[in-house]
């Protein structure tokens, strides 16, 4: 009886396994595959006759899955690796986890990541190879719906929907990363060139890893190849409505680790907060007698403006090493301008209603705001400095 969980079953410990030097390794997560899992590998090996080929297994199962790996791993020796992970052994055993070990343990320099039951075709891998040496892409996804492509494997109208508007969300959410250019960037199948994960580490929320790659790692080129998703041979997906919640969140915990993002959310607190001020130091003026709409209310404006430096300074673009406290009061009060003369226009000349105008008034001048602060008030250079650069470029 081989001790399964035991890394060094599989060929060596941790720090020697899998052939030396390989050029590519195919991670494979499974969950109670026995069935399928043997034929599915030796599929996948030969699929690429021409590679030093390894394939790393990491396995989450309950059943018979580990000792058929086990057999497996002593025939194919060094071009089987598996990671066995029994119940309690890791803080959480998932398809996402999984993947994540298993490129942690992958040394070719291209990592392909694909499912075990069949539904993820082999021979397209040595497609997704050749694209990805061909145009020197960082990521290449397998997508079901680019033409030569199909989705017809997906369990369900409802499946084939959710997948679609999945799909569709990232892509929104996501505009400004790569994700923007792939048609399935949620797919499990894809290949990746793995010098763009080093050093980031990767903590799936759920088990989208792909979106996880796409936004963490240093990717920037990506293309895609066609492929079909074949039916499941037992309907046993463990995909489910809890799995598209955490896709959900999965997006959202990434939309706030993107910098820009985290930048406008503090923005708009920070805003609001100096609204408040504003208001507060307005009425406090207007209880004391004063006329609210003479000095008073540029007091309060200029108190509002400076209350939301300090707080942009501090929070905001807390990592750009300086700032320019005057252009920004200036940016502020002319904004303000801007602003009531908008609102103006829309109201008296264009008859909108007061609420419409103001908003827009009030909307127009805050993204015009944020574009002043973030590229002169804030910054990572001091003026001598930036002055510098250009003489430096001039030179080259
Ligand atoms: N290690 C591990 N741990 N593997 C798991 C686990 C787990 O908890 N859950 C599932 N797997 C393995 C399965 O054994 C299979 O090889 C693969 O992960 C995919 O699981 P399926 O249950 O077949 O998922 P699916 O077909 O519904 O979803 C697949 O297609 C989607 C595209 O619509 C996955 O590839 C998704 O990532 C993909 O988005
Ligand atoms: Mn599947």
């Amino acid at each position: 009886m081989v001790a399964l969980e035991s890394p060094e079953a599989f060929g060596g410990p941790k720090d020697d396994h899998g052939l030396s030097d390989p050029s590519i390794s195919v991670v494979i997560p499974t969950r109670h595959e026995a069935r399928t899992v043997g034929p599915f590998i030796r599929r996948v090996l030969s699929a690429l006759p021409d590679e030093q080929a390894e394939v790393v297994v990491v396995d989450d199962s309950d059943d018979d899955t580990p000792s058929v790996l086990a057999e497996l791993a002593r025939e194919l020796d060094r071009q089987l690796v598996v990671r066995h992970r029994p119940k309690g052994s890791v803080t959480e055993r998932s398809l996402g986890s999984a993947v994540a070990e298993g490129i942690d343990i992958a040394r070719a320099p291209h990592v392909c990541v694909m499912d075990a039951d069949g539904q993820h075709p082999p021979e397209v891998v040595h497609t997704m190879l050749s694209a990805a040496r061909m145009t020197g892409a960082d990521y290449v996804g397998a997508s079901r719906y680019v033409p030569g492509g199909s989705a017809e494997g997906l369990s369900g109208p409802s499946r084939k929907i959710a997948s679609l508007l999945f799909a569709w969300l990232a892509r929104v959410l996501f505009v400004c990363t790569p994700v923007r250019s792939l048609t399935d960037p949620l797919s499990g199948f894809f290949l990746f060139r793995r010098d763009i994960v080093a050093a980031v580490p990767l903590k799936p929320i759920g088990w989208k890893i792909s979106l996880e790659i796409l936004i963490r790692s240093r990717c920037e080129r990506v293309t895609e190849v066609p492929y079909r998703f074949a039916p499941r041979t037992d309907d046993s997906s463990k995909a489910s409505v809890r799995q598209g919640l955490l896709v959900l969140l999965h997006m959202a915990a990434l939309l706030a680790s993107l910098a820009g993002v985290r930048r406008m959310v503090a923005f708009t607190v920070v805003g609001v907060s100096g609204m408040c001020v504003n208001i507060a130091v307005l009425q406090m003026l207007a209880w004391l007698g004063q006329n609210a709409f003479g000095w008073p209310i540029w007091l309060a404006t200029e108190l509002s403006i400076l209350w939301n430096y300090n707080l942009n300074r501090r929070i905001t673009w807390r990592d750009r090493r300086f700032s320019t406290w005057w252009l920004y009061n200036l940016a502020a009060v002319v904004s303000a301008l801007l602003a009531i003369g908008a609102t103006e226009l829309l109201v008296n000349d264009l008859l909108v209603p007061l609420w419409l105008g103001a908003m827009a008034g009030i909307a127009s001048v805050t993204v015009l705001n944020y574009l002043w602060f973030d590229n002169l008030v804030f910054s990572t250079a001091s003026w001598v400095e930036r002055r510098t650069r250009v003489k430096v470029l001039v030179q080259v």
